[in-house]
């Protein structure tokens, strides 16, 4: 009972250790009271770097700020761990310390305890503080130690740099109690060519620290994880961003000589020759291992690949059989291409009783189309007759007549473009006519053009829609193009951001034109909107391609790229390396251009790394100082995804008023407001906020409401 009330879970709480006892984490006996601010500080805030160390971090936000902070943070995270039985005795072990891992080895003899610790660092987060990693015995006694990591501040902002030393420590998913590591040879620093890379070791627990490691395995890229299935099978994983390579090695962990040899060896980019997954079983420990199957009357093993078909078409999930020693494949099973989309969740067969045959297996699936809401059922073998265990409510019956489409299209460069095209219910294009429009996206980085062009995700998923999903305006009889690919390609030596703002407009160019060329959208009636790095693209959008969008909606992003000097998004050249293109890529440095209604919203708490809630606020004055029609909300309380109801059903309100004033009237009209405006600030007495207040104030006029989904204006207890 005492320690049900004295649980702290700050960094964690407990873990089970075995059937019967659970380690948990809970506040020291001897904490005291908290430490108080000093009412006045005891000098001045010092950052030194007298060893002219080079240390690049990306902008992350929430660090310690001081010793103050330092304190409040030792005294909220420290714990003292106990042992607890369910027959109520407990005991104290080891020392309070800060304990960010407990993990107890699969046959329950150890734990490995991780812990943070002095110097804390006021430029990069807690989990690249000091850290130790040691072993204990499931009840509490010292065995040794792994590592104790020094403090990690100076991890190179290159893709694929690492921190030195032991790190992804774990237990082997296949063993009672050995463990597997990984040590880098390159210092950390992706920069450097060396070879190996990475070495993986492997080492049962109870071996004395002074006897050596054995060497698992060697990686030229970085390492990427193991699959474990026993002493003649596992596979090792290892990618390399800047070349998008990915391999997959089969190794047998148990014999003298591993036989290392590659099995897949392709570009993590070209998602048509991914071919899937091993699917993993259960073990009676709670690990999860490579499941192996068999056939009657056949010697061979076979995996199970779970994969998500990407093909032009749009992906058709599959189960393949593969032969581990002769690399053929035979199809198990696929998803159904006309209608449904249908995926595997998990294998139901187990193998703890003897082998696991294809004739015997049962796996899960969830089977969705565009209008029917997601469904699971067990296909069992032979014959994959399928038994549906669940019967869930359509989540949105006013919408589920709403139509949805794939569309695929070109930008004038030749690269292929895909979307999702959505239109309300009842919506007849040649009856009706053009409708407002609303695009939403998000850019991504590509090293190949055939690769960007590749089609993903499947035209029969259910159109789910999240709290803040764009697909709401469906409801307003708006038509979505949802997520058209917007890559942002460098091919070769070139840098994909390099050439941003032309590949970027040339996207929406080609997006814009395909929505108007099939009658759906007005040419003067499309907004634009984004989260994140979807914000940023629909700043630099509308002061890049001002022709192509009537409004903006741009949600927590980060506009002065110059805040972000280490780094940001992919990009892992620094500002003084890639000063151009940061410039280049900054809206802010564009505001001036922006001559588009643009709604700004940020949580008030962005804890996200870039996305600090003053780049909102500086754009915002940015842009009122060029006589932008501009609003700012800030969200009280919220990070980087937006949380409380009263949060929600504002920006829901704010985004539909935005829309219904700027990209649903009639657009000579909305040109006429903004050209006044232009006037207005040529004179220099325009304050954008309070005229972007009172153009946007008073209740919007609603479209025909046959749907009540909208809140009405929300005005919480909150603001
Ligand atoms: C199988 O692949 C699908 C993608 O098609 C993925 O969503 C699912 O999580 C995978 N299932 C398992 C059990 O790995
Ligand atoms: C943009 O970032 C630069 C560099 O970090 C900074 O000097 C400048 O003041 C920023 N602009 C604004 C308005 O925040
Ligand atoms: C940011 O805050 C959210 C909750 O507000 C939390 O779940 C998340 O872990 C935090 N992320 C970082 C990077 O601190
Ligand atoms: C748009 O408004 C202008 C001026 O108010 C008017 O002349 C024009 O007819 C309107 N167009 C439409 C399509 O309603």
């Amino acid at each position: 009972m005492i320690i049900l009330t004295s649980i702290l879970p700050m960094l964690l709480s407990f873990v089970w250790v075995n059937n019967s006892t659970l380690l948990v984490c809970t506040i020291p006996f001897s904490r005291g009271a908290p430490p108080k601010k000093p009412l006045v500080p005891a000098g001045p805030k010092i950052l030194s770097n007298e060893q002219k160390d080079t240390i690049q971090a990306r902008t992350y936000q929430d660090l310690l700020k001081d010793e103050y902070d330092e304190s409040l943070f030792e005294y909220y995270a420290t714990s003292q761990l106990v042992l607890v039985s369910l027959d109520g005795t407990e005991k104290l072990v080891g020392p309070p310390a800060i304990y960010t891992s407990l993990d107890p080895s699969p046959d329950e003899k150890y734990i490995l305890i991780t812990s943070i610790h002095r110097p804390y660092s006021f430029i990069v987060p807690c989990g690249r503080f000091p850290k130790k990693v040691d072993v204990w015995t499931a009840d509490g006694k010292f065995v040794r130690e792994l590592c104790d990591l020094p403090l990690a501040e100076d991890i190179p902002i290159t893709h694929n740099s690492v921190r030195r030393g032991m790190r992804s420590i774990d237990w082997r998913a296949d063993k009672p109690s050995t463990l597997v590591w990984v040590e880098t040879q390159d210092d950390g620093d992706a920069k450097v060519e060396v070879s190996p890379r990475d070495i993986v070791y492997t080492q049962p627990a109870e071996l004395l620290a002074s006897e050596q490691p054995a060497v698992l395995h060697k990686l030229d890229l970085r390492y990427g994880g193991i699959s474990w299935c026993d002493d003649s099978l596992a596979l090792i994983y290892e990618s390399w961003y800047k070349t998008r390579k990915i391999r997959t090695w089969v190794i047998s962990p148990g014999s003298k000589n591993l036989n290392p040899r590659i099995l897949f060896d392709r570009s993590s980019e070209d998602v048509y020759s991914d071919p899937g997954s091993p699917m993993l079983r259960r073990t009676p420990a709670g690990t999860y291992v490579i499941a192996t199957m068999r056939k009657e009357g056949d010697q061979g093993t076979y995996l199970l690949l779970n994969g998500s078909g990407a093909t032009p078409q749009g992906n058709i999930p599959f189960l393949d059989l593969f032969d581990l020693n002769t690399g053929n494949k035979e199809r198990i099973w696929e998803s159904d291409k006309e209608k449904y989309y249908e995926t595997v969740v998990a294998l139901m067969s187990d193998q703890t009783e003897g082998e696991l045959y294809v004739d015997q297996l049962k796996v899960l699936t969830s089977k969705e189309s565009k209008t029917e809401n997601t469904q699971y059922f067990i296909l069992s073998w032979p014959g994959k007759k399928a038994c549906q265990i669940t019967n869930f409510p359509h989540p949105y019956p006013q919408l589920s007549s709403l139509k949805k489409e794939m569309i695929r299209y070109e930008r004038k460069d030749g690269v292929q473009l895909t979307a999702t095209l959505y239109l309300p219910p009842d919506y007849d294009p040649a009856r009706d006519g053009p409708l407002p429009c609303l695009v939403w996206s998000y850019p991504g980085e590509f090293k190949s053009k055939d690769a960007a062009g590749q089609v993903r995700g499947s035209p029969n998923e259910f159109a789910g829609i999240g709290p803040t999903s764009p697909l709401l305006w469906l409801a307003r009889r708006f038509a979505i193009l949802s997520g058209p690919t917007i890559p942002i390609i460098g091919e070769g030596n070139e840098e994909a951001n390099d050439r941003y703002v032309e590949q970027l407009v040339g996207s929406a160019e080609a997006a814009v034109e395909e929505v108007i060329g099939r009658g759906v959208a007005h040419r003067s009636k499309i907004a634009i909107g984004g989260h994140s790095y979807g914000a940023f693209m629909t700043a630099n959008l509308l002061a890049h391609a001002p022709h192509l969008f009537c409004c903006g909606i741009a949600r927590s992003g980060a506009y002065n790229r110059t805040l972000t000097p280490f780094g940001f998004q992919n990009e892992d050249r620094t500002l003084w390396e890639a000063t151009s293109t940061y410039v280049e890529m900054s809206p802010f440095m564009s505001a001036n251009k922006i001559k588009k209604p643009i709604l700004l919203i940020h949580g008030e708490e962005d804890n996200n790394s870039g996305t600090l809630t003053m780049q909102s606020d500086r754009f915002f004055n940015a842009l009122k100082g060029h006589g932008a029609l501009c609003r700012l909300v800030i969200l009280p309380f919220e990070s980087h995804g937006y949380a409380a109801r009263e949060s929600v059903l504002h920006v829901l309100w704010e985004t539909d008023r935005w829309l219904q004033k700027y990209c649903v009237p009639n657009s000579s009209d909305a040109s006429e407001n903004l050209d006044a405006h232009k006037d207005d600030a040529s004179i220099g007495t325009v304050d954008a906020d309070s005229k972007a207040v009172s153009a946007a104030g008073g209740v919007p006029e609603w479209a025909d409401d046959k749907i009540d989904i909208f809140p009405s204006p929300c005005r919480s207890s909150l603001w």
